[in-house]
């Protein structure tokens, strides 16, 4: 099994050799192809309380991930997690990598970074079940961002060790406490993890509150507590006058934010 151990930094099919250095303000926000302004991108700052916004999926004039990949995690979280708990050269980890966001920015920002999922989508990550990270990364990493499936939510492909598959009623908790433990297992002593995700509404039928039991089981398996963020989310559906007039209509409501558990390996 190829895993990538070795040289973190091979493997990158799309991003310029070397990685660029942003400044803490970030890059400039871009102004299209022939004065065509697309809606500009305020510059990435660093957050500072614990409800996080920016009006766009991507920083900058490029893309981080994959375009149009559903289920994408917007850039700048990663990027604040990165410029906030590491350092250059640091090794930085995702194993629920989807298109490769966290390995774009943690190169970006000049991070090694190593990238794992069961449904790899580019030639950088590699196909390894979070559940079993390579045996050799134990005590290595530096920090560790993950956007797993939030229970059924999206149909990622066919492989049958996807946690997605798996719902919040029947497996789904077992499963991520299983991926948790590895994730301590590969960061060093003291480092931290950031874990996005959402709860879970099925429409008439159940709501499941994901986010408290994940950081439930993230402090059972060993985890501190560092904190909670609120992160706005910018769905396009959210947008969308039919969804709003069904949830108004129908008393429920429409996610409007993902938590953000930042948890930490005890020293
Ligand atoms: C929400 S997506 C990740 C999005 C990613 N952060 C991005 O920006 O593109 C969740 C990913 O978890 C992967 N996944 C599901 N079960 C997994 C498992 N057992 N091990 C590794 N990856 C898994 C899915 O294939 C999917 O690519």
């Amino acid at each position: 099994m190829e895993t990538g151990i070795t040289n973190p930094m091979d493997r990158r099919p799309n991003r310029p050799a070397g990685g660029k250095s942003f400044p803490r303000n970030g890059p400039p926000p871009s102004n299209g192809p022939r004065g065509k302004s697309p809606p500009a991108k305020p510059p990435l700052r660093r957050q500072v309380t614990t409800l996080w916004e920016y009006p766009s999926q991507d920083y900058g004039d490029t893309q981080q991930g994959i375009p149009g990949y559903v289920g994408a995690t917007p850039s700048y979280i990663i990027w604040n997690m990165i410029d906030r708990y590491t350092k250059p050269g640091d090794l930085v980890v995702d194993c629920f990598c989807g298109s490769g966001t966290t390995l774009d920015v943690a190169r970006d920002t000049g991070r090694r970074a190593l990238g794992y999922d069961v449904h790899p989508t580019r030639k950088d990550i590699f196909k390894v079940d979070a559940r079993k990270l390579p045996p050799e990364l134990t005590n290595k990493v530096d920090m560790v961002f993950i956007d797993p499936p939030y229970s059924t939510h999206i149909d990622y492909g066919p492989d049958p060790r996807d946690i997605g598959k798996l719902n919040a009623a029947a497996g789904y908790y077992d499963a991520m406490t299983d991926a948790f433990k590895e994730i301590l297992r590969v960061l060093k002593p003291g480092k931290m993890m950031g874990l996005y995700v959402s709860d879970s509404y099925e429409h008439g039928k159940a709501f499941y509150p994901l986010g408290f039991e994940l950081f439930r089981r993230l402090q059972d398996v060993g985890f501190i507590p560092v904190d909670i963020i609120s992160v706005v989310r910018h769905n396009k559906t959210l947008e969308m006058g039919n969804y709003r007039k069904a949830a108004d209509e129908g008393n429920f409501f429409l996610r409007g934010f993902n938590y953000l558990f930042i948890v930490k390996k005890p020293a």
